[in-house]
């Protein structure tokens, strides 16, 4: 009955790159999915030449409401010719966006694909590998962006479609929301055409249709590249745009965008658009019992800014690299507002604190130039030894000279990544206790690397942990980390800049890196509003993030979640703005809007993805399984779920579903299993354990045994508080002593049950968090059913006061998002 046969290579890159190929006839199935890195690098040159089947038809369309935009690419191919030929379905799509289903049709028939648990779709992927099918990688080489490709053996005179759909919200820079399109049909089609409609529920401005791009470069934005796209309101809140390039006008295109005319045009289409909006609280959309919160507001005077620049000189940023960087710095130093102080560190063997007064002045730490022991891997060096530079006004006068001073910086040696920082955040430190005016100031550090630490203390870890835990009080400050070139470690600066509340930023090594610099510092060059929390009705649940460190003037802050049955009531958004706190509510409640459920799953997904990177190995496990479950209910294919296409017969498709709940009996070991279903087989589980680190007792703090003599009835039997404890941690009892002590391994301590302390004492390795602050046991509620044992609890506890026995607690922000 099924006459076609298929021979499937099918290829995702998801962040890693990936590819995984089955044959149809064997296992019935076909699966797409994404692993960790694949060196199967073969080449990327899709070669178009007449025995490659006519692509007829290609429409893009892109069904944007609220943000959230839903793009279905349709292509259309023909083989024209007697003999079978391969055809390659190639999308590129925006990092950011989900992949949420593709359907083939093949011979009259639609295959339909499905979203699949990553690790089942790998078993296949081996024995498929293992029967001797190949597998090939196509490299993605549009920047940030990640690679779909399919390809099938067509038949004689043939057609075949393909339907691919991804999902995304757009994200607001610089004032507007972006979407871009990639268009790569690799040969010029007869029928392209893009539609892009956006339906907002305030008034749409500033719509329009820049120039294409290339993908690969940004800044010179050509005239002769105008799409002369069709931009067509219909009314103050829905558009449409169209971009129909007939062939000639694709050859053209493609001549311009420095491509053979003869592959087609190989470029990004983009709109771009802003909303009318709340001036203040922004606007609250409902739907369905689930709300979206967008907050852009327009009517605040940027906070005055202390930047730190933190700019790697050591020897691999030789050539055009510093150079780029120069080009960038000297750009970036004339767009600092008055009232705003900068202080500039260039490190590479040691770090050094420039002096614009007498660049021979200039402070180096921990040593002078080169110096450096091979047995020196201590980070106890006092601060108190050096006197640096305090930060400077960003007055033209010190604008000058900070330009000179960095255009004469010279690269050499190693890369201490940790002195660097350190220094940087010692900087903050020291604006906030000497001030130079009366000025409050936001402080910002901008870390700039192209390598890994090289010099004193080069595990990334030690860093991050060093970093991150000293990164507190007076030099409490969001660090930003620019990775350059191909060599940075960027999964490291990205866990950093996450703990640091920050985010990271690739320059990719090319002409237009000191553009790219430029793009970068414009996005964080106004912060609006420090410390921003948003505050729902009692009813609200499932909340994403709704603590943000800092807002920054051109980008929105989005919190979405559930309100239940009860009507929402208006939120309030509290923050520190240039003129002191600032309370904010939105007018009203707009209803009915579109998309909110699959908005706040695409949101919850994402943010739990990052989490994930940053967690303990225990909670690590649960995040994953959580953003999992979501991923499968609503369709998504992430670093977590995978796509697995089945050939159109029924009894086929329920095998697949079998294998895949086989695993879904086994219990997590601690017992907490709220997240309900997936388990990862037990070789990944072995991994992940291998790789967990050793349990240590945080031991910064000197614990020593408190004085018995006072403790009587430390633990009251009857008290409620107590009876609370034991029954959330019932191991708690048999270890506790006479006097209501508890022995750990460093001493005996009192769990302090009417006392309240609040110092903010950090530590390492919260149960969910890589870190968090010390914690009373009942004082951290949230944890009790992760702290399932003595031994468990060994792991977290922490000491408060030298005489109370803590936990660590992690940070409040992600409560919400794991409902805990
Ligand atoms: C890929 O193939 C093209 C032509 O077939 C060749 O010019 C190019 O060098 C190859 N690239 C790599 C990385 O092998
Ligand atoms: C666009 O998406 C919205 C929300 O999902 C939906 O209501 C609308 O029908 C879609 N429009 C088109 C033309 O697909
Ligand atoms: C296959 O699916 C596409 C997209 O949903 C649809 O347009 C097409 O008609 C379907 N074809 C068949 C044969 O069912
Ligand atoms: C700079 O700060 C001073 C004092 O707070 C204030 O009066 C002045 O308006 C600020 N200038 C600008 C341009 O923000
Ligand atoms: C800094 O040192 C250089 C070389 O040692 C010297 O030529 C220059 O005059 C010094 N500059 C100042 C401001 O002291
Ligand atoms: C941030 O704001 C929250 C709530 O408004 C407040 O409890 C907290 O202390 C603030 N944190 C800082 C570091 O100012
Ligand atoms: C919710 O608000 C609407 C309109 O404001 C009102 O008609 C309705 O009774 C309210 N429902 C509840 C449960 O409060
Ligand atoms: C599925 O396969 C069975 C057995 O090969 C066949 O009898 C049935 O018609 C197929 N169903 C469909 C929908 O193709
Ligand atoms: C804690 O408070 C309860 C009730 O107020 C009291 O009985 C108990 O002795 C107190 N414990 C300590 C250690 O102070």
């Amino acid at each position: 009955m099924d006459s076609v046969k298929l021979k499937f290579v099918v290829i995702i890159a998801l962040c890693f790159g990936v590819i995984f190929a089955a044959p149809a006839d064997s296992k019935h199935s076909l699966i797409v999915s994404s692993t960790e890195s694949s060196n199967r690098e073969t080449n990327n040159s899709l070669k178009i030449n007449s025995d490659v089947p006519r692509i007829y038809q290609m429409h893009v369309k892109s069904n944007i409401s609220n943000r959230f935009a839903r793009t279905t690419i349709t292509s259309k191919v023909r083989n024209i010719v007697t003999k079978s030929l391969e055809a390659v379905f190639s999308i590129v799509l925006p990092e950011t966006a989900f992949i949420s289903g593709f359907i083939m049709e093949i011979g009259g028939k639609n295959y339909t694909a499905y979203v699949k648990e990553k690790e089942e779709a790998k078993k296949e992927y081996e024995q498929a590998v293992a029967s001797g099918l190949g597998a090939a990688h196509v490299a993605v080489s549009v920047r940030d962006s990640n690679r779909f490709t399919i390809s099938v053996n067509m038949e004689p005179q043939s057609k075949a479609a393909f339907y691919l759909t991804y999902e995304e919200l757009l994200k607001r820079g610089n004032g507007y929301y972006e979407q871009v399109i990639n268009l790569h049909p690799g040969q010029p089609v007869k029928d392209l055409r893009v539609e892009v409609l956006i339906a907002e529920s305030r008034k749409i401005v500033d719509l329009k249709a820049p120039p294409l791009r290339s993908g690969n470069e940004i800044g010179n934005e050509n005239a002769d590249l105008d799409p002369r796209a069709d931009l067509k309101i219909i009314d103050d809140k829905t558009a449409i745009v169209r971009f129909n390039p007939n062939l000639e006008r694709q050859k053209q295109l493609a001549h311009l965008l420095g491509t053979n005319e003869d592959d087609g045009l190989a470029g990004q289409f983009v709109v771009q658009y802003d909303v009318e909006r709340d001036p203040n609280g922004g606007e609250v959309l409902i739907q369905d019992g689930y709300f979206v919160h967008f907050f852009a507001p327009t009517e605040l005077a940027p906070l005055p800014k202390h930047i730190v620049f933190v700019l790697d000189t050591s020897s691999s940023m030789e050539g055009e690299k510093i150079k780029q960087l120069k080009e960038a710095m000297d750009n970036i130093l004339g767009q600092l507002h008055t009232n705003d102080s900068f202080s500039l560190v260039e490190f590479n063997t040691n770090a050094k604190v420039l002096d614009l007064n007498n660049p021979n002045a200039s402070v180096w730490y921990p040593h002078e130039s080169n110096a450096y022991n091979y047995e020196e891997h201590s980070d106890e060096i006092n601060f108190e030894k050096y006197t640096f530079p305090n930060a400077y006004l960003a007055d033209s006068g010190n604008i000058k000279k900070a330009k000179d001073i960095v255009s004469k910086l010279i690269v050499r040696g190693g890369t201490d990544i940790h002195s660097a920082l350190k220094v940087g955040l010692r900087l903050v430190e020291l604006a906030n206790s000497r001030k130079i005016d009366n000025i409050n100031r936001q402080p910002i550090i901008v870390f700039l690397t192209d390598g890994d630490p090289t010099v004193r203390i080069t595990s990334t870890e030690d860093i991050t942990y060093k970093i991150t835990t000293f990164n507190v009080g007076l030099r409490r400050s969001p660090i930003f980390a620019l990775s350059f070139g191909e060599l940075v470690d960027k999964e490291f600066l990205k866990k950093l800049a996450f703990l640091n509340a920050g985010f990271t930023k690739h320059i990719y090594e090319a002409a237009d890196a000191a553009l790219q610099l430029r793009g970068f510092y414009e996005q964080i060059s106004s912060p609006l509003l420090a410390n921003v929390t948003f505050k729902y009705g009692p009813s609200v649940t499932s909340l994403t993030k709704t603590n943000f460190p800092i807002h920054f003037g051109g980008s929105e802050l989005i919190v979405s979640g559930k309100y239940g049955t009860n009507n929402l009531s208006l939120p309030i958004i509290k923050g520190w703005g240039a003129a002191g706190d600032v309370h904010l509510q939105p007018l009203v409640i707009e209803r009915p809007a579109s998309n909110i459920e699959r908005l706040w799953a695409y949101l919850t997904i994402k943010q739990l993805l990052e989490l994930k990177e940053v967690a303990d190995t225990n909670m690590e496990k649960k995040i994953k399984k959580k953003a999992l479950d979501l991923a499968l209910r609503y369709s998504f294919v992430t670093s977590v779920s995978s796509l697995v296409v089945v050939k159109p017969n029924s009894t086929d498709a329920v095998e697949t579903e079998k294998a895949s709940s086989q695993d879904e009996e086994e219990d997590y070991d601690d017992g907490f299993d709220r997240f309900g279903g997936y388990q990862p087989p037990a070789n990944h589980k072995q991994q992940v354990q291998g790789g967990e680190p050793t349990p240590t007792l945080h031991t910064t703090l000197r614990p020593k045994l408190p004085s018995t003599t006072t403790v009587t009835s430390a633990v009251a039997e009857g008290s409620s508080k107590y009876k609370l404890l034991v029954t959330a941690l019932p191991w708690l009892k048999n270890v506790l002593n006479m006097n209501g002590i508890l022995n750990l391994p460093s001493g005996g301590y009192k769990l302090g049950l009417n006392e309240t302390i609040t110092d903010n004492v950090d530590c390492l390795k919260s149960p969910i968090f890589l870190i968090g602050h010390c914690s009373l046991l009942h004082n951290c509620p949230h944890v009790h059913s992760l702290l399932t044992s003595l031994n468990v609890y060994n792991r977290h506890a922490c000491i408060l006061r030298n005489e109370y026995a803590g936990v660590c607690c992690p940070d409040k922000l992600f409560y919400s998002l794991l409902q805990l």
